[in-house]
């Protein structure tokens, strides 16, 4: 994905996604990734200067305030920088009274960072640095920090239970693409149903070959997708297409063909989009060959990692953890 796709794509990801962070696939309360940020804002002392890279809506930066604020200390200043292009001026009012000690700069990219040398103490990422990791962004975080600054990263690992899940949403989703597979089969379908305005239709139609082939087709098509949910350990997707195709034909039979036909391309482009980023996502992961070249490049910089670890949740890996000073 070239640099203005991937900004597109993330732009359009915040704006239509009410998930505020792409952490939220890990839902257990133990997971080590808590532990990672809870440890970090241990470190983390008061005034200090953080800067959290590929922020999204400021997670990290919320985690880190709540844990600081959880031990009664004062809170460090966090900036937030992100490439796609979100209203800074919303996403603070996000952080309510503590407005003032978090700034966004979003439309940003992490290879050109507008702030002077040597400004801040720590430097964060979750799930985000890896997608734009190279020479000039090493050199650039590099060039940010402190002499003694800190920086914590939460990555993705390429034998996660993320990058496992990022594929079987991929299977899924070319599944209902395919060339005449569930989507297609359901647009044959909306004109039928749009028919069916007209309750006079209705007998007309049961006995129209043509429709009922139709019937017959997306019928066929739609067991296989519930055969593979069956199969799945990540069935929601396929679940929610299954039930967004009753929602198209509901709205076929009241509003019309167009209107369903709109409905099924703007869920269908959505799909691709998240199918971009996943593809995104499995292509950023870290092994530890990456993080070896990882380390020789903050070495020219007079860095290095001083600390890599799995992080775990309920036994399975969810992302590095990484620290580099
Ligand atoms: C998976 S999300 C993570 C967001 C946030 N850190 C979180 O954990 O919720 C990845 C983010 O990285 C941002 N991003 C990707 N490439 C970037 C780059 N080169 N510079 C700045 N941000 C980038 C995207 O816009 C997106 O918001």
């Amino acid at each position: 994905m070239n640099k203005i796709e991937r900004q597109n794509n993330w732009t359009n990801y915040w704006k239509n996604n009410s998930v505020d962070s792409c952490r939220d696939g890990i839902k257990a309360k133990a997971s080590q990734l808590e532990n990672f940020w809870a440890e970090t804002a241990e470190m983390i002392k008061n005034n200090d200067q953080v800067l959290d890279l590929c922020t999204g809506k400021g997670d990290v930066i919320q985690q880190l305030i709540s844990y600081q604020l959880g031990e009664d200390k004062a809170l460090a200043h966090y900036t937030g920088v992100d490439l796609s292009d979100m209203d800074s001026r919303v996403i603070e009012k996000k952080f309510g009274s503590y407005k003032d000690k978090v700034r966004f700069k979003y439309g940003t990219h992490i290879s050109d960072l507008p702030f002077e040398e040597k400004t801040f103490e720590f430097v964060t990422s979750q799930f985000g640095i890896e997608y734009a990791f190279n020479e000039n962004v090493i050199k650039e975080i590099c060039r940010v920090m402190k002499s003694k600054g800190i920086a914590r990263f939460a990555t993705h690992h390429k034998e996660s239970a993320l990058i496992k899940v990022a594929k079987q949403e991929i299977q899924h989703i070319d599944l209902l693409s395919e060339k005449g597979g569930f989507f297609d089969c359901m647009k044959s379908l909306i004109p039928v149903f749009a028919k069916l305005r007209n309750p006079a239709n209705a007998k007309k139609i049961n006995k129209d070959q043509k429709a009922i082939s139709a019937r017959e087709q997306f019928n066929s098509e739609s067991q296989k997708v519930i055969t593979q949910a069956e199969k799945s350990s990540v069935p929601d997707l396929l679940q929610e297409s299954l039930s967004f195709s009753r929602q198209v034909f509901d709205i076929a039979k009241i509003k019309g063909a167009s209107a369903a036909k709109d409905k099924l391309i703007s869920y269908h482009n959505e799909l691709n989009l998240s199918k971009e980023r996943m593809i995104d996502l499995i292509d950023s992961s870290l092994d530890k060959v990456d993080l070896e070249k990882l380390d020789k490049s903050f070495v020219t910089y007079g860095k290095k990692i001083t600390k890599k670890e799995e992080l775990k949740n309920d036994g399975e890996i969810v992302a590095w953890g990484i620290e580099i000073s």
